[in-house]
This record gives C-alpha cells, sequence and structure tokens, in this order.
C-alpha cells in the first residue's frame, strides 16, 4: 500500500492543553491523543490560553513543547463572560444536556458568542496553509467554520461535537436555532459520538431546513452538502492500561487497599457538573444502603469530583447541593470507625487514578447526560484481567452504546442504582471476567486513534471547497 504524507492538521479549540511529557501523566485522553497526531502531521493546536487580558490584541502565544506546536490567544474579561460563562456554558451546554430549565438566553451572550469566534477565526485564518486540514472541535465554536469561510478560507473543515446533540424540540428553544444549525453546513465533515446525536442532528435539517440526504451520511442545504458521521471518541487504551500498572498506579492502588482496610470500593470520578448526575448518584447509594444494613461497613463509595466552571450559579448550586447531602448520607450511616461516602472535591493525575479504577470492585458512572464519558472506558481498561471490577453505566452516557456488556440503568431511579450495586457485588468472578473481556473488545477496537483516522480520514475525502460568491 502506496503511504500517503499526511496533509498538516490545524486543530482549534476552546482549551488548548500544552503537553508536559511525550505520554499521559497529568494530562486528559484527549489531549494527549491530539498532541500524537500533531506530532505525525506537524500541525498546530489553537485556541484561549484560560487567561484574561486587558485589550484584545490578537497576539498569538506561540510554543513548541514535545514535539507539539500550540498557539494561544487572550480573551477580554467581557468576552470570557459571555462567550465561555455566557453562551457556551450558561446557553448551550446546558441546553444540549437537555436542562432548558438551567439555559439563559441573554443576547449580550449570543453577541459574545458571534465575536469571540469572529476573533478566532481572525487570529488563527493567517495560520493556515493551503493544503492543511482544519479540525474544529465541540460547542464553543460551531459557527466557526462559517467565519472561516467568511475570511476566504477553502481548506477542507472538519467540526467534531464532544457534547450530544439535542432533540429538535428542545434545540428550537434556542432563539438563534435556525442560525446555528445553518452555519453548521460551512464544515465538510460533521462528527458526533453517537448516532442518537447524529439521528438528532438529521431530524432538525429535515423539519426545519428541508435538507436532503444523500448516500454516505451526506446532507445538502442551500446547495452546501456536508457529510454528517457518528464518530465516537475512545481512550488511548494502550496508554491507559500501561499506566494502570505504572509505578504511580501500583502504589496509589497498594495505598487504597490498605485505606479501604478490607472494605468493597466503589468509585466515581467526574468533574463537578450537573449533567454528571451526583445528587441521583448518592441519593441511589443511600437506598442502597438503606435495603442493604448487612453491607453497612463492608463497602464505601468514593467519589472524586474537581469543580468546574465555578463562576457560573448552576456549577455553585450543584455543589452546595453535593456538600449537603454527602453530610447528610453519612451523618445518617456513618458510625465510628467507617464513612459511607468519601467525598473528594480535587482533581487528580490520569496514573493516579488508573490505580484507583483497578483498586474499585465497582465503577458508577450514572451521568444523566453525556456526549459520551470516558471515564467509563478508562475505569474498563484499568482493570486487572484475572479479577476485574464490574462498570455500572448510564443509558444516557454516549459510552452505553457502545459499552452494552456494562450493567445499564437508568440513572434518575434510586431503586434501579441500588439494584445494580447489590447485582455488581455479588456477581461472580466468571461473569466478571466475561463481561470485561467484552468490554475491553470494544475499547482496544474504537481507541482514539481509530476515532482520529476515522474522522481525518472522512476528511481528506471531502472534496475541496469551492470558492465563495462574489
Ligand atoms: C467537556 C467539554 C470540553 C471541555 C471539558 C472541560 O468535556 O466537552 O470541551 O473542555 O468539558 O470543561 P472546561 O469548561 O473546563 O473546559
Amino acid at each position: 500500500m502506496e503511504l500517503r504524507p499526511m496533509s498538516r492538521l490545524v486543530i482549534i479549540s476552546n482549551r488548548v492543553s500544552v503537553p508536559t511529557s511525550d505520554v499521559g501523566g497529568a494530562q486528559g485522553g484527549l489531549s494527549v491523543a491530539l498532541a500524537a497526531a500533531l506530532r505525525e502531521s506537524t500541525g498546530i493546536w489553537f485556541g484561549w490560553s484560560g487567561e484574561e487580558t486587558a485589550h484584545f490584541s490578537g497576539h498569538i502565544n506561540f510554543q513548541r513543547n514535545f514535539g507539539v506546536t500550540t498557539a494561544t490567544i487572550d480573551l477580554e474579561a467581557q468576552d470570557i463572560d459571555e462567550y465561555y460563562n455566557g453562551y457556551a456554558n450558561r446557553t448551550l451546554w446546558p441546553l444540549f444536556h437537555y436542562r432548558v430549565d438551567l439555559a439563559e438566553f441573554e443576547r449580550g451572550f449570543a453577541g459574545g458568542y458571534e465575536r469571540v469566534n469572529a476573533r478566532f477565526a481572525d487570529t488563527v485564518a493567517p495560520l493556515i496553509e493551503a493544503e492543511d486540514l482544519v479540525w474544529v472541535h465541540d460547542y464553543h465554536l460551531i459557527p466557526l467554520g462559517q467565519k472561516l469561510r467568511e475570511r476566504g478560507c477553502r481548506n477542507r473543515i472538519g467540526f467534531f461535537l464532544h457534547i450530544p446533540w439535542p432533540p429538535t424540540p428542545l434545540l428550537l428553544s434556542l432563539p438563534s436555532h435556525r442560525e446555528l444549525v445553518q452555519s453548521v453546513f460551512a464544515y465538510d465533515v460533521v462528527g458526533f459520538q453517537t448516532l442518537d446525536s447524529l439521528e438528532a442532528f438529521r431530524d432538525y435539517a429535515r423539519v426545519q431546513l428541508d435538507a436532503e440526504f444523500g448516500e454516505d451520511g451526506s446532507v445538502t442545504h442551500e446547495g452546501r452538502t456536508i457529510r454528517a458521521i457518528a464518530c465516537p471518541i475512545g481512550i488511548d487504551t494502550a496508554e491507559f492500561r500501561a499506566s494502570a500498572t505504572s509505578e504511580v498506579a501500583l502504589g496509589v492502588f497498594e495505598r487504597m487497599r490498605l485505606s479501604a482496610n478490607g472494605r468493597t470500593m466503589i468509585i466515581g470520578v467526574d468533574r463537578l457538573d450537573y449533567s454528571k448526575g451526583l445528587e441521583e448518584r448518592f441519593l441511589g447509594y443511600e437506598r442502597f444502603l438503606g435495603s442493604h444494613p448487612d453491607q453497612h461497613g463492608a463497602v464505601f463509595l468514593l467519589q472524586i469530583a474537581p469543580p468546574s466552571r465555578a463562576d457560573v450559579q448552576s456549577y455553585q448550586e450543584i455543589r452546595a447541593h453535593l456538600d449537603a447531602l454527602s453530610g447528610r448520607i453519612n451523618g445518617e450511616f456513618a458510625d465510628a470507625e467507617w464513612v459511607p461516602i468519601r467525598y473528594v472535591n480535587k482533581g487528580h493525575r490520569r496514573d493516579q487514578l488508573a490505580g484507583m479504577y483497578r483498586a474499585a470492585r465497582i465503577g458508577l458512572v450514572t451521568p444523566l447526560r453525556d456526549g459520551m464519558n470516558l471515564v467509563a472506558k478508562e475505569y474498563v481498561a484499568a482493570q486487572d484481567p484475572a479479577d476485574p471490577g464490574v462498570l455500572i453505566l448510564s443509558r444516557f452516557a454516549g459510552a452505553a452504546e457502545q459499552l452494552v456488556d456494562a450493567l445499564l440503568i437508568n440513572p434518575h431511579s434510586p431503586e434501579d442504582m441500588a439494584d445494580a450495586i447489590a447485582t455488581a457485588l455479588a456477581m461472580p468472578l466468571a461473569e466478571r471476567i466475561a463481561r470485561w473481556r467484552r468490554l475491553m473488545d470494544n475499547i482496544e477496537a474504537e481507541d482514539v486513534i481509530w476515532w482520529r483516522r476515522r474522522f481525518t480520514e472522512a476528511l481528506e475525502a471531502a472534496r475541496p471547497h469551492p470558492l465563495p460568491p462574489g
């Protein structure tokens, strides 16, 4: 087979993570995987630095670390407020996670979103070379493709949505839903995490835009044809499995075992976000404790939940609720020698988490809605093949489309959760091994390298974009 040189890749996302080493360590799986793609393709990764500046200047801070070039810009306080805390995290995030009740529709947010997307386009456009593949990520930057086209960019541009695409009736509550969806047609390839999200997008295109549908996932609207595909993201399975038996992970594993003192550990690891169903998880676990007095003192739940988006009120509220709820449940059931919930608001390195996952008999991953949820995949990948733990997974995580051999539950039902915990605790070794093997088959086959290849190959196959009229 002839090996074609890879096109240069320009990755654009709101957050950019500067590599701190050649392999994982403190970093997320996605950033490790994208960094690996950039190393192969000598591309760049462009986005917001996370820093604030008094006046937006378009100044780009280039850095080269471990073979990866990152290019970041600072944003003004008003940008951060209206674009990141505003439209991205107070409008789109709740709405796309089915929480219309939490979504705020302020014109100022929408204006800030447009302005920052234009600022991204203005600053990144001069960095894009003729043959580059441009790959835009996530809900912060949906209109970026269109803004790049308006600036004459004819490259192949792809977009991947990491969060769910909402059903049409929900999306209709967004005042500018039509403009937002029409802007998607500036891309060449649009990727979703699940068939469910892909179908919801196609439904909107059919019902609201009267679009036409072709073979191979093409969708045409007002003369523009895009390819819309489901392309579920995976983890770097080989890297994560290796990190689960690294010195750091094995050290954590041993310390957890000592501190568990013969008790069975259940683990949950989530950003502190209302979409993760943490209140419902605590209530389900409370139900389990209430109906299984024999398990008092025999199990505990380690919930790791680093605070997130702390400037947004709904995040402050969920944090306060969880403080109260974990306190109440511990007060209700604890005794002098046992605390049922260890609730930790601190982030951990990935290799430390891998050790904790391995030490936990149950992984509790119960979001109310989630684009994918990589913790579910990491929990499975970290297990000891000879004595694996059991994954309890929400039906409403994107991962549930692939991980059908987990114990799938409805996270809204405390009884469902309590029953699943009891089932997992009683599950014979042979069944644990059989389920784990089938889960691993998927996690190994559809890993992050598979995901990246599948998306970039679809993008390479797209036709070059015609010049804009006029
Ligand atoms: C989700 C989003 C990402 C985002 C991450 C962390 O996974 O899909 O785009 O980066 O949450 O959220 P933050 O607001 O801290 O970037």
